[in-house]
């Protein structure tokens, strides 16, 4: 059976290229040579990286068949809570490969670049209009790039005003990237507990609004898929206090065409393309999280800016009180290109895009709170937070229930996150799986839960299916190999 490894396209223990290679082979074949020969240059002739030589078909199996070990959406359902692992409609992405789109050159003058700027206008005010609020700016790369963004706008706010401030208020339920971004800006972090409800009371807000406090950092909804019912009492104490309300919109994708931003008091807010507008998660990046404004806070939005002259759309930078640039050139364009092509395909169906995300996370809520325990029992958005207390008896834990599931074929949800629930599973199903995927699931889950009863063995040892199994976390701590 070993001398099949790796040979065979069904035994798929993949060796190193560099174990794959033999002497001599490669990927091109050049005519024979029917001219005088020409020796090289001596300097040009050194002994060369030390790559191993193969033939065309010998690279392309040993990549694709890698690809085979990975999961995703397109393999299957991907209930990541807080990631909203949607499927990416296959239009955007013929739409971004389009010669025109994917060739453009970002240091083409603007005459010749008309059809890229008309892009990114229009999807900047089908953003504002999306959210109710006024301005967008398209350039940062990522969601919680998109936070410091809006944290230097506060900071340029505050300092125009003439009272610099210091202190944000963040409540335990913000994504984890909130306090980041406000610390990268020099803000001090204040954190404020959530209620029993998982939302966050205006009272608590109130009791450390103070003169010295640039404002608050909302995730609405919040990270235990809640939404944040006070946020108008919230943004109006903050208001009052001179502060200004920052809302991390990377959850739009369970309130669009419901929720109207611009008059629930929310200044700043940035959206995750990646989360809300089906553009593709990938290892790190190319991303997208546009910042929308309201009309006072503009002029502070990153340049340079498309506007419109005459029919023209060129790019200023002509705004002197922006806080300058935050990535080359304009933002990742590809990916504004694939939000832009879901936005206008889906037209008014992005309201039916939330209320089905919203239906799917209810209906697995619902469905599950009999066997996995659910700290806040109430109606959700977008996700559901579980937690392992019922399994603790048989010494089960998140992380089994979680390894377990992807013997069933499910990508694990999230865990251990949002951090105010005790061993959280966060399950976010996306609007995009039909209730046959969604009751498979369910099934699985309530499978699981009777395997930790009667066989507990089979999930400590999970996952035992997959290409890759559980990492030995004892010996992982005892003995690190830091080094490939
Ligand atoms: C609520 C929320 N805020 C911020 C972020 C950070 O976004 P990014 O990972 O693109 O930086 C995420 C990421 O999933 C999120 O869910």
């Amino acid at each position: 059976m070993k001398e099949f490894l790796g040979i065979t396209g069904l035994i798929l223990n993949e060796p190193l290229l560099w174990e794959k290679g033999k002497k001599g082979r490669s990927g091109f074949s050049l005519p024979r040579r029917d001219v005088e020969g020409f020796p090289l240059d001596e300097n040009l002739i050194g002994a060369g990286p030390d790559f191993p030589d193969l033939s065309e078909v010998d690279v392309i199996r040993h990549y694709t068949r890698l690809s085979t070990w990975n999961f995703g959406v397109d393999t299957g359902m991907y209930p990541l809570g807080s990631c909203t692992m949607k499927y990416n409609p296959k239009t955007n992405e013929k739409q971004a490969a389009l010669p025109g789109f994917a060739k453009a050159h970002p240091l083409l003058p603007s005459d010749l670049s008309q059809g890229a700027l008309q892009l990114m206008y229009e999807l900047e005010h089908l953003l504002a209009e999306i959210t109710g609020l006024d301005a967008v700016s398209l350039q940062p790369a990522a969601g919680a790039h998109g936070e410091l963004t809006g944290m230097l706008i506060f900071y340029a706010y505050h300092q125009k005003q003439g009272s610099p401030r210091s202190k944000i208020i963040i409540p335990d339920t913000a994504h984890g990237t909130n306090p980041a971004s406000a610390a990268l800006c020099g803000f001090r972090a204040i954190p404020v507990k959530s209620n029993e409800q998982g939302i966050l009371s205006p009272a608590t807000v109130d009791a450390v609004m103070d003169e010295d406090t640039a404002g608050i950092m909302v995730t609405n909804p919040n990270t235990l898929g809640l939404f944040e019912e006070h946020i108008k009492a919230i943004a109006a104490i903050v208001h009052a206090k001179g502060g200004l309300v920052y809302g991390d919109g990377a959850n739009l994708n369970a309130i669009m065409g419901i929720v109207d931003i611009g008059k629930i008091g929310i200044d700043v807010l940035h959206l995750n393309l990646h989360k809300t507008f089906s553009t593709p998660h990938g290892g790190g990046g190319p991303g997208a999280g546009p910042v929308c404004v309201k009309k006072y806070l503009e002029p502070f939005l990153p340049v340079p800016r498309v506007i419109k002259e005459n029919d023209r759309y060129v790019l200023s930078e002509d705004f002197p009180d922006s806080i300058g640039k935050l990535h080359a050139f304009y933002g990742n364009f590809g990916i504004m290109v694939r939000a832009y092509s879901y936005i206008l395909s889906m037209g008014a169906h992005l309201k039916k895009v939330s209320q089905l995300a919203v239906l799917n996370a209810n209906y697995l809520k619902e469905s599950l709170k009999e066997v996995l325990h659910l700290p806040y029992n109430r109606p959700c958005m977008h996700e559901c937070v579980f937690s392992d207390k019922f399994q603790q008896a048989d010494q089960i834990t998140t992380l089994d229930i979680a390894k377990r599931l992807m013997d069933y074929g499910f990508h694990p949800p999230t865990i251990y996150f949002p951090l105010v629930v005790h061993g959280a599973l966060m399950i976010e199903p996306t609007e995009t799986e039909s209730q046959e995927s969604l009751d498979l699931f369910i099934d699985a889950v309530k499978t699981i839960v009777k395997e930790a009863r009667e066989h507990p063995e089979l999930l400590r040892e999970a996952p035992k299916r997959p290409k890759v199994r559980r990492m030995d976390e004892t010996a992982a701590a005892r003995h690190p190999c830091l080094r490939g």
